[in-house]
């Protein structure tokens, strides 16, 4: 007899499934808090270059790829982004850490020159909105629209990005019940439908051993006419 160990392993499986699920759904809002930062503008002032051509930006952050602004070549030029350039976002930024970004200037001969180089926090952006300003060298804005809090007069930026991140948590906390409870009932479905499949084969089986029975008997009672 095979299937009793077979439904227990079923069993074992729903709920593993429904705990493997949990565990994944607690370890996602890590995962899609991110916040893209965009560049909105940037108007540079100098460049470092001495020979003839045009010089080549990039914004770069420590261990990431280097973003070449490929429209910036002039000097006192305010050139604006969209935000849904190829290029962009420019980086993304975690929950609770800065990161080291800069502008950058690429050489020919020697190392790369540096426009600036500056932490990149969340804290920078009100109303999704940052300026980076460096004298004699460049005035950039940056963007981060998921940054953004709702514009509510008489509050500091600071509670303002603390009423996001309540309304986040809510928002999170709504979906995951929402997520486990189809779950929860998915599995509840599949254990039912399972027990009612089991259920028709039992009563089969013993059908089909009510038939061998009916057929012992009756060899018995053909070897009885032999
Ligand atoms: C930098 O650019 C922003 C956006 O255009 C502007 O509001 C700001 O006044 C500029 N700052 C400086 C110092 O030029």
């Amino acid at each position: 007899m095979k299937r009793p160990r077979c439904v227990l392993l079923s069993g074992i499986s729903i709920s593993r499934l429904l705990l493997i699920s949990f565990v994944f759904l607690c370890s996602v809002p890590g995962g899609f808090s991110s916040k893209a930062i965009t560049l909105g503008s940037i108007q540079i002032f100098n460049t470092h270059e001495f020979l003839a051509g045009k010089p080549t930006i990039y914004f770069y952050c420590k261990g990431e790829k280097k973003i070449i602004l490929p429209e910036v070549k002039e000097k006192h030029f305010f050139y604006t982004y969209k935000g849904k350039e190829s290029w962009q976002p420019l980086t993304e930024l975690p929950d609770n850490k800065c990161k080291r970004c800069g502008l950058y200037e690429m050489d020919s001969i020697k190392s790369d020159d540096v426009f600036d180089e500056w932490e990149l926090c969340l804290d920078d952006f009100i109303d999704g909105k940052s300026t980076h300003f460096k004298e004699e060298e460049f005035n950039a804005t940056f963007r981060c629209e998921k940054c953004r809090a709702a514009a509510d007069p008489g509050t500091t930026s600071g509670s303002k990005s603390g009423s996001v991140d309540k309304r986040m948590n809510v928002v999170l906390v709504i979906v995951i019940s929402a997520l486990v409870s189809v779950i929860a009932a998915a599995g509840i479905v599949g254990a039912y439908r399972y027990w009612q499949k089991r259920k028709r084969e039992q009563e089969q089986a013993r059908f089909l051993k009510l038939f061998e029975d009916g057929d012992d008997i009756e060899d018995e009672l053909g070897l009885g006419q032999i």
